[in-house]
């Protein structure tokens, strides 16, 4: 057995095209001179008949639509076993409404992420007789497919925006952002689609593996206030830029990773274009920029 994933979205909230912005990614992917891409997601699998989908996007009825091993293989038989979710963003929860037809599948999460969702009764929805909520521990192995384990851990993150209240902590450690490790036979991979900073513990966690999906929301910490999108930093919302000596690529350049792949990348980010000088500079530092529906045979 041996880990195989595809990318189902690769852009972070809004997508590419966001439905609101004009800036310059946006207008291109618009025009059909840049792919675009849809929202956070990926799905895995270990023998490429049970599959776990991580983190559920507005767009998922539109990615399982374009992805031929996640069709029903019978009248109400699907691939999908299990749907893990990371943290409680909108980009990684609303599709979980789409998933409400009776269809049998478990929901992987943290407790505190399960309370979030618990918290909002349009999520009831997914009916239990159907759908098994299960709370996962931190650092604690389990099985999310048949043949395919995981283990949730801590990264450094904050809450959802939307229950964002007063003073909030962008680097906060629990419950609330997680990173995944996958781990099939001799196999392993680490996604981690959100991670403010990447401290000594959580470098040494991830080397050695077979590969890591990495947060690339943003090149440059204030690409979107440069860009007079927003007032907002990478660092405000969670997430640590590309780029910088304080940027990921600096960060992962002494982490022992086989393939280095980017993905939940934000609508501005430059690597988006093919031919940016930015994407040159990513893929020179031995990193993949993530597409919808790149497959990843590990
Ligand atoms: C994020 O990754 O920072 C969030 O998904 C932002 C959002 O809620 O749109
Ligand atoms: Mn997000
Ligand atoms: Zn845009």
């Amino acid at each position: 057995m041996s880990l195989r994933a595809t990318i189902l979205g690769a852009a972070a909230g809004g997508g590419l095209p966001q439905w609101n912005c004009g800036c310059e990614n946006c207008n291109l992917a618009r025009a059909g001179s840049i792919p675009s891409l849809s929202q956070s997601s990926i799905s895995v699998s270990a023998d490429g008949v049970s599959w776990a989908i991580i983190n559920a996007s507005p767009d998922i009825r539109e990615q399982l639509r374009a992805a031929p091993h996640l069709h029903p293989t019978d009248l109400r038989e699907s691939p999908i076993k299990s749907v893990l979710v990371t943290n409680g963003d909108i980009d990684h929860i609303a599709g979980l409404l789409t998933l409400r037809e009776q269809q049998p599948f478990t929901l992987f999460a943290t407790g505190e992420i399960h309370a979030v969702l618990a918290q909002n009764p349009i999520f009831d929805a997914l009916n239990p007789s159907w759908v098994t909520r299960q709370e996962v521990a931190l650092d604690t192995p389990f099985q999310l497919t048949a043949s395919m384990m995981a283990t949730l851990y801590s990264v450094p993150g904050k809450v959802p925006l939307y229950l964002e209240r007063g003073t909030v902590d962008t680097e906060l450690e629990g419950e609330q952002t997680v990173g995944v490790h996958l781990q099939a036979d001799a196999t392993s991979a680490h996604y981690i689609p959100g991670c403010a900073l990447l401290r000594p513990e959580l470098a040494a966690r991830i080397t050695g593996a077979d590969a890591v999906f990495f947060d690339g929301t943003l090149w440059q910490n204030d690409e979107m206030v440069t860009a007079g999108l927003s007032q907002k930093t990478g660092a405000r919302m969670g997430h640590m830029s590309m780029s910088g000596p304080e940027g990921s690529m600096a960060a992962f350049a002494g982490v022992d990773v086989k393939r280095k792949i980017y993905v939940h990348m934000n609508n501005t980010n430059p690597v988006l274009r093919p031919e940016s000088a930015e994407r040159r500079i990513a893929e020179a530092k031995g990193w993949t920029i993530a597409q919808d529906g790149m497959e990843i045979a590990l």
